[in-house]
């Protein structure tokens, strides 16, 4: 069954840090960050945790909806890691907002939006859900080693939320993994365990910068194709390519490989930093609030992440 979105929300945390302000602390510049990845700022959480972005960003998306928070039968929350191991992040935002639910969290990286609307797509079929809430929350900033310039400087924290309910906006939806779990990980440890002998501490993100990039770029234009293949649909009807903000050259260069012209691909990295799987239905937020996005506009969603996940999808915007 296909789908539609009725209504989006953000929650951003209030701390906002610009490239010269890391530079106060780290060996790093504004010139190296904005040159080599399009970011200037981010959000970090301070007295926030992630289900109060979150419960921001739901009841907005709710409200945006004209709904109640009661209409509500299902919560997907897509997050690399939320406030405990358990319960899940969606529990934790059910509670807040006062909602009892299937409530549960997926995560699939940077592509957890794409993820978690085929999981929607297939509660709305089986008439398990009738309105769902997706909620992509990250605090990147809890997860990075902030003596390491080459992540911690590329990530930021933030939160979006979309009412998903029964509709043909969503025409294609793919979702592939190419197995590889050291391109970018977060290490969990073995905790106390007297069992394990080889002890490991958990860790912060690590990432193969250049390997990532280049999958990324290679990964995008076959998306983009496969997409259009499948829908028979010429290059031209895509009307936005809003795609995952890893690098805004990652973006830049699908764009020039396409020979698409700039105001197709919107962009929000310059702003947010990477915010994973928030990137994307944050992008959706601004581009509805700002008007871009009109019903009947042609958008391509694409995004990549640790796995190495991928999730692509074509909305007719209704
Ligand atoms: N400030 C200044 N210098 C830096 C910084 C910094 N913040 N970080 C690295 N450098 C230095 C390095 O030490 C290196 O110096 P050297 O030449 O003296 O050794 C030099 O800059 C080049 O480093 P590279 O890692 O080769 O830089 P690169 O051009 O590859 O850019 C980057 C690194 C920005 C990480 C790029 O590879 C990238 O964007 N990759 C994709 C990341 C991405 O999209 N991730 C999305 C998925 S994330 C997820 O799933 C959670």
């Amino acid at each position: 069954m296909s789908l539609k979105i009725i209504g989006v929300g953000k929650g951003i945390p209030k701390k906002g840090i610009s490239n010269n302000e890391l530079a106060d602390f780290l060996d790093t510049s504004d010139t190296w960050i904005s040159s080599r990845t399009g970011i200037k700022n981010r959000y970090v959480c301070t007295n926030e945790t992630l289900t109060d972005l979150s419960a921001i960003a739901a009841v907005q998306a709710v409200e945006n909806a004209d709904l109640s928070l009661s209409d509500i039968d299902t919560i997907i929350c897509s997050t690399i890691g939320g406030d405990y191991h358990t319960p899940s992040l969606a529990c934790c935002i059910a509670e807040r907002i006062g909602i009892n639910c299937p409530a549960f969290d997926i995560n699939a990286a940077c592509s957890g939006f794409i993820y978690g609307l085929e999981i929607a797509s297939g509660f709305l079929s089986s008439r398990k859900a009738k309105n769902i809430l997706i909620i992509c929350a990250e605090i990147l900033s809890t997860q990075m080693d902030w003596g390491d310039r080459s992540t911690c400087v590329l990530f930021g924290d933030g939160a979006a939320a979309c009412v998903i309910t029964e509709g043909d906006a969503l025409k294609y939806i793919s979702l592939s993994v190419s197995a590889n779990s050291s391109m970018i990980n977060i290490p969990a440890g073995t905790g106390n365990s007297p069992f394990i002998h080889d002890k490991a501490d958990g860790g912060f993100l690590r990432m193969q910068g250049q390997e990532v990039f280049k999958f990324a770029v290679s990964t995008l234009e076959t998306e983009i194709k496969q997409a259009l293949a499948a829908l028979k649909i010429p290059l031209d009807e895509i009307d936005y390519f809003v795609l995952h903000q890893g690098n805004k050259r990652i973006i830049d260069s699908t764009r020039t490989k396409l020979g698409q012209p700039q105001d197709k691909f919107p962009i929000n990295i310059d702003r947010y930093g990477n915010l994973s799987s928030a990137s994307i239905p944050l992008l959706l937020f601004e581009m509805l609030e700002d008007g871009r996005l009109k019903t009947g506009n042609t958008v391509f969603m694409s995004a990549f992440g640790a796995g190495m996940t991928t999730g692509s999808c074509v909305f007719v915007w209704e």
